[in-house]
């Protein structure tokens, strides 16, 4: 049968850096209290003239080339974003007319922290089904454009940034198997009121209750672990990494202990990132691939949890 492999990855982060301290002139807020909370201690934040698409395109060219593959080889785009450049055309379309790509399919998907997951599942099974040989997805998000500045809790925790992985037809796993779940009942624990569809009512900016959203992440994500060992008839001791969606180490460390894994097999990213949502797991594991931890073999758990609430999880043999 054909299965999935990823060929190669990618990721950007914008040149400008905002420490903990630059934010304690901003707001009542401390440098401990951000790092004792969420482990954060800085966030890359895009220039005024720099788009979501700008991050989206220096993290899928290098995707490309890791993985050897041309544009013009893809035959299908995906991109994972809550900050789209605009209403449409869709990031993947933008996306696609700057890597000079032309007739493939291209479309966004909206599922805020999990949206690379959910990307790369939809993607994946293009692939195993035959309908696509080779896919782009990417994870890219400036964060910092629906963020109030001038609400503390919010604005310490969030950062821009881009991943991508170039996927392809291959004989064996790969993508071992991908878990989505969604629960829109939790609308309002998490989100930005306004949109174009209700005429732009409500604040354009991030409403969180962060320590409910706390609570039910833990939970969620430890079910979700649960669940695709268990799919899998694996065990905790298969796992070699845990790639986390980046939100607040303390919610990693949560994870980390329940599948039983020493924090030397998490990819933690959040400290200098902060959270990116839909980039952070790409971005995560493109360090971590670049830097040689993860090696080809090895088993990799992904997992997020983000705004809707959405939630999910890849396994995968890199
Ligand atoms: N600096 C200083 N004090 C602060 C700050 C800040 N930046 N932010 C909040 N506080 C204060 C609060 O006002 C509160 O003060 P009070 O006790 O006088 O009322 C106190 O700190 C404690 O607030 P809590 O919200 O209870 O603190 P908690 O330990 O829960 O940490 C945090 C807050 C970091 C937001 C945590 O709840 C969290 O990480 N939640 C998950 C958030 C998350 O992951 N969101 C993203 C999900 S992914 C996505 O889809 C975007």
């Amino acid at each position: 049968s054909r299965f999935t492999q990823i060929l190669g990855t990618g990721s950007a982060l914008p040149a400008k850096v905002v420490t903990n301290q630059d934010l304690e002139r901003q707001v009542d807020t401390s440098d401990t209290w951000i790092r004792e909370r969420t482990g954060i201690r800085q966030r890359h934040i895009a220039a005024d003239d720099e788009t979501c698409v700008d991050l989206a395109e220096r993290a899928a060219q290098a995707a490309l080339a890791a993985a050897g593959v041309s544009a013009a080889e893809l035959d299908l785009i995906v991109v994972a974003t809550t900050t789209p450049d605009q209403t449409f055309p869709s990031s993947a379309c933008l996306l696609q007319e700057r890597l000079d790509s032309h007739g493939c399919p291209a479309f966004d998907i909206q599922a805020v922290c999990t949206g690379f997951i959910y990307a790369l599942a939809v993607a994946e099974k293009f692939i195993r089904t035959g309908s696509a040989e080779r896919a782009l997805v990417v994870g890219a998000e400036t964060l910092s454009r629906i963020i109030d500045w001038t609400d503390r809790g919010t604005s310490v925790l969030f950062g821009d940034g881009a991943g991508a992985v170039v996927i392809g037809a291959a004989d064996e796993p790969g993508i071992i198997s991908t878990h989505l779940h969604a629960d829109g009942a939790y609308r309002e624990l998490l989100q930005v009121p306004a949109g174009i569809g209700n005429g732009g009512n409500g604040s354009p900016y991030m409403q969180m209750k962060g320590n409910e959203v706390f609570r039910v992440a833990v939970t969620t994500l430890g079910a979700i672990v649960d669940e695709t060992l268990a799919a899998n008839n694996m065990t905790r001791a298969d796992i070699d990494w845990l790639v986390p969606h980046q939100a607040n180490l303390r919610i990693i460390k949560a994870t980390a202990r329940k599948l039983d894994l020493a924090m030397e097999q998490v990819v933690v990213t959040v400290g200098e990132h902060g959270n990116t949502s839909a980039a952070s797991i790409p971005l995560a594991f493109d360090q971590a691939v670049r830097d040689g931890r993860i090696q080809r073999g090895q088993i990799v758990l992904m997992e997020a949890f983000g705004g809707g609430f959405t939630w999910g999880s890849a396994l995968l043999r890199y």
